[in-house]
């Protein structure tokens, strides 16, 4: 367990780190460190709930995962492994561009893949 002093230490590093090189991407979603062993939702949480929501349904600064836009025939596991590792310029939808995931290994994405897969045959796409 890392002490809050420790976590706030290292969120101001890396937000001083993407403020140097980000340009002008406003800080959305700043990446929280992945714990080590974590699971395809710990990865997910970690990762992408800050702007596809902690259930996935979305917020203020991405779409839901459980849009039909994101059933695998429309955008199959290649279509995440790309937007994780490159970012996704805005098309779809209103909220600006998805920035390239950070620090995040091949594992750690198959693992998120899998997680987002399971939770939309689960819960179903919203139609
Ligand atoms: C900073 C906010 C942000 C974070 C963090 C983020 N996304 Fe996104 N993501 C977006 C936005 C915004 C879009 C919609 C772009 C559009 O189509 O207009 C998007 C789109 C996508 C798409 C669709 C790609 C396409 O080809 O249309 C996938 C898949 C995706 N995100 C997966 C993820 C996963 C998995 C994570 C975590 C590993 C993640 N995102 C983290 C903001 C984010």
């Amino acid at each position: 367990m890392m002490r809050a002093s420790t976590r706030l230490v290292a969120a101001i590093t890396l937000g001083l780190a993407l403020a140097s090189c980000a340009g002008d991407d406003p800080g959305v979603g700043a990446p929280v460190s992945i714990p080590e062993g974590a699971d395809g939702a710990a990865v997910y949480q970690a990762r992408c709930a800050s702007c596809h929501g902690e259930d996935l349904r979305g917020t203020d600064k991405g779409p839901s995962q459980l849009s039909i836009v994101y059933e695998p025939n429309h955008h199959n596991d290649d279509a995440y492994r790309w937007a994780i590792r490159n970012g996704v310029v805005q098309h779809h939808w209103e909220f600006g561009n998805m920035p390239a995931v950070a620090d995040i290994t091949d594992e750690q994405i198959e693992l998120v893949i899998d997680f987002i897969r399971t939770q939309q045959e689960t819960l179903g796409f919203e139609r």
